[in-house]
């Protein structure tokens, strides 16, 4: 792969996606790269370009290339100082704000192969202040694979590395294979979706959310793709509602319209209350 070949496949995943690709992941790219041209019977990379560019399949193979090209990286009650304050100071304000309503909704955003949504309504169930709600904790990702697998709910050992054994024998059926299977009452709490976070006309679907998750996802994008990104989570969320980033994640520099929140043992960002609905 030449530089002008890097330079020209980087700049239109970035376009598509967000996900920018560093001048030192040259070798990265052509080495995740190469099998999709093996796949097509295309020979170097300046006309993989140009098949991704004006082929009749181009959209198909932009998406087998950001494909190739995302970290799925992920699994059940991942950083759990995180979700324990989630539990123990949000999940009780959130059962009083909504208590008239009685609904719920919560968005794990870049949800890879669902472990994070799964986890998420395994804290609600848990915590047994939500039962007979309107519970959705929708899970969305660009990638339709990995959406197949979060379907599926089926998981192998790896999944459930920092999973506490009580949570897997209550939330899990086992299956054969040292495989198990989340169970229903939790899959019914949880829907999963195809979803371009930097793609705005995708957005038309999305309710208004009281928290979303957001978690190992702008790792990858660079400052304006955040920025947008940000503005878009924002506006989903209701007002007074959570953002939850990754650990090695935060809003600094970003001149994000967010408020941050101590919570014990953690951080969370929180859309302010707009003045017309303080105290409604
Ligand atoms: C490292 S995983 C994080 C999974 C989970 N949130 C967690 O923290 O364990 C990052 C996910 O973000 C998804 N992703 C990357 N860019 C995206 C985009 N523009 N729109 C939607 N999802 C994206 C990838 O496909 C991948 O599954």
């Amino acid at each position: 792969m030449t530089a002008e070949e890097f330079r020209l496949l980087r700049d239109h995943v970035y376009a598509h996606c967000g996900i920018l690709m560093r001048e030192d992941m040259k070798f990265v790219m052509e080495r995740r790269l190469w099998p999709r041209l093996e796949a097509l019977g295309i020979s170097d990379f300046s006309a993989y370009h140009r098949y991704l560019r004006y082929d009749a399949q181009r959209r198909a193979e932009l998406e087998a290339a950001v494909e190739a090209l995302t970290t799925h990286e992920t699994y059940f009650f991942r950083e759990m100082a995180q979700l324990n304050a989630f539990t123990e100071e949000l999940l009780p304000l959130l059962q009083q704000r909504n208590a008239s309503v009685r609904r719920l909704r919560i968005w794990s955003a870049g949800c890879s192969t669902g472990e994070e949504a799964y986890t998420i309504a395994m804290l609600l169930r848990d915590s047994r202040r939500f039962e007979g709600w309107d519970v959705e904790v929708y899970g969305t990702d660009i990638s339709r694979r990995v959406l197949t697998t979060a379907r599926r709910a089926e998981y192998g050992p790896s999944s459930l590395r920092t999973t506490p054994p009580e949570m897997v024998s209550r939330f899990f059926v086992p299956l054969a294979g040292n495989k198990v299977r989340v169970r229903d009452e939790v899959r019914a709490w949880v829907s999963f979706g195809h979803l371009n976070l930097l793609d705005e006309e995708s957005y038309q679907l999305v309710p208004r959310m009281d928290v979303i998750f957001c978690r190992n996802v702008m790792i990858y994008f660079d400052l304006p793709a955040r920025r947008r990104l940000l503005r878009i989570f924002n506006e989903r969320l209701v007002p007074g509602g959570y953002l939850m980033l990754g650990h090695s994640e935060n809003l600094l520099n970003l001149g994000a319209d967010f408020e941050l929140v101590h919570l014990r043992g953690d951080l969370a960002y929180r859309r302010p209350m707009l003045p017309s609905k303080v105290g409604g």
